[in-house]
């Protein structure tokens, strides 16, 4: 039996998902943008889903804007900042990169540090914006460590001295988003959506994310992938009917697996328990490679991932984790373990038997055995 315990990467499809986009593919396959019967249909649809994702997240209908997903959003979002940007050094990706090219490009950018906990430091934040900025963009709950940012402390740090944009693609679905933000992104996948799919909600206006037939009110040109986008509303319409069961859950399956790993020699959580997402369990262990035991583990067939990045073949340590005041050796020893829809009690007893048994083997120099 193979135990996936890699939600926080993505997560399998729910049944109304699926059911919700093979309609749309059979029966609703018009273009939202035609004036006839069919484009009519399409445009209804589209508009329902508009509305189901606007309701997960707080936001008006037309605050929500449909993208490929939250990589094109938070692009988006940051390709609109001139002078100075702030954001943190815990960032995903998807803002680091747009954000070192924009420095690279002569633009201020400040990367606030975060506590051993990995917590925005709010003291540094507030010098940050002594002098103002564009924007401030932040991870609100991180992928490698689930640990989830304060936002109101934030909002009322900032002061009304910049606009907020945050990463919410491992926060929608997990916990209440609602808030005080000006731009918040996130990926249907994260939430039992499908992928390529995700939004871009903006309070205020945002640059266009893409030029075109003038789509999503000339904001993202395109014709919409409305499967794709009736996929994520099912996915939020569930989400937000499941919100508080699915977290109790979760964070007793989470619990549950921690109780079984916590006398693994010089185990440590990252983060603060009840700061971090209630799927989330990352992991310290020492002496251990992380991205072997995460090879190891599939072979043993139970998917986790490691608190490391692979980029060409080279493990580098994370740099979430460094910012936390790890060592590299610390980085490299993590594993990050997250659960999510399908998961039980008896997956997670199995699972940690075999992490178990596997980290002996290892222990003992036959890790293949
Ligand atoms: C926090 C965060 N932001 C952005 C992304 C990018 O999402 P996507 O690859 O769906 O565009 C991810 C995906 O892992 C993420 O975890």
């Amino acid at each position: 039996m193979r135990i996936y315990l890699d939600h926080n990467a993505t997560t399998p499809l729910r049944p109304e998902v699926v059911e919700a986009m093979s309609r749309v593919l059979r029966e609703t396959w018009g273009n939202p943008s035609s004036i006839h019967a069919e484009g009519a249909a399409a445009r209804g649809a589209l508009d329902g889903a508009r509305s189901e994702v606007a309701e997960l997240v707080g936001a008006a209908p037309e605050e929500v804007v449909f993208t490929a997903g939250a990589t094109e959003a938070n692009n988006t979002v940051l390709s609109g900042v001139r002078r100075h940007l702030v954001t943190t050094r815990v960032e995903h990706p998807s803002v680091r990169e747009p954000a070192a090219e924009l420095e690279e490009a002569g633009v201020r950018v400040t990367r606030v540090p975060v506590d051993g906990d990995g917590r925005l430091d709010l003291v540094a934040l507030d010098a940050a914006l002594e002098d103002g900025a564009d924007l401030v963009s932040l991870i609100w709950a991180n992928n490698e460590t689930g640990v989830v940012q304060p936002l109101p402390e934030i909002v009322t740090c900032i002061a009304a001295r910049a606009p907020l944009h945050v990463d919410a693609t491992q926060a929608l679905g997990k916990i209440p988003v609602e808030g005080d933000w000006d731009f918040l992104s996130a990926s249907a996948h994260k939430l039992n959506g499908p992928k390529g799919t995700g939004c871009l909600v903006a309070r205020r206006d945002a640059p266009v994310l893409l030029r075109g037939g003038g789509q999503e009110a000339g904001r993202r040109g395109g014709t919409e992938n409305l499967a794709g986008i009736v996929g994520f509303a099912a996915a939020c319409a569930l989400a937000r009917k499941e919100a508080v069961e699915r977290r109790t859950r979760c964070a007793a399956l989470r619990d549950r697996l921690w109780e079984r790993l916590e006398k693994l020699p010089g185990a440590r959580r990252n983060g603060r328990p009840e700061e971090v997402l209630p799927n989330t369990l990352s992991l310290e262990l020492p002496g251990v490679e992380g991205d072997a035991l995460v090879q190891a583990l599939d072979l043993e067939g139970v998917a986790v991932s490691a608190g490391a990045a692979c980029h060409a073949g080279a493990v580098s340590a994370s740099h979430v984790l460094l910012a936390m005041g790890r060592t590299p050796e610390q980085a490299l020893g993590s594993l990050r373990i997250s659960v999510g829809h399908g998961n039980d009690e008896a997956q997670i007893d199995e699972a940690a038997e075999r992490i178990h048994a596997l980290l002996q083997r290892m222990a003992s120099g036959k890790p293949g055995e």
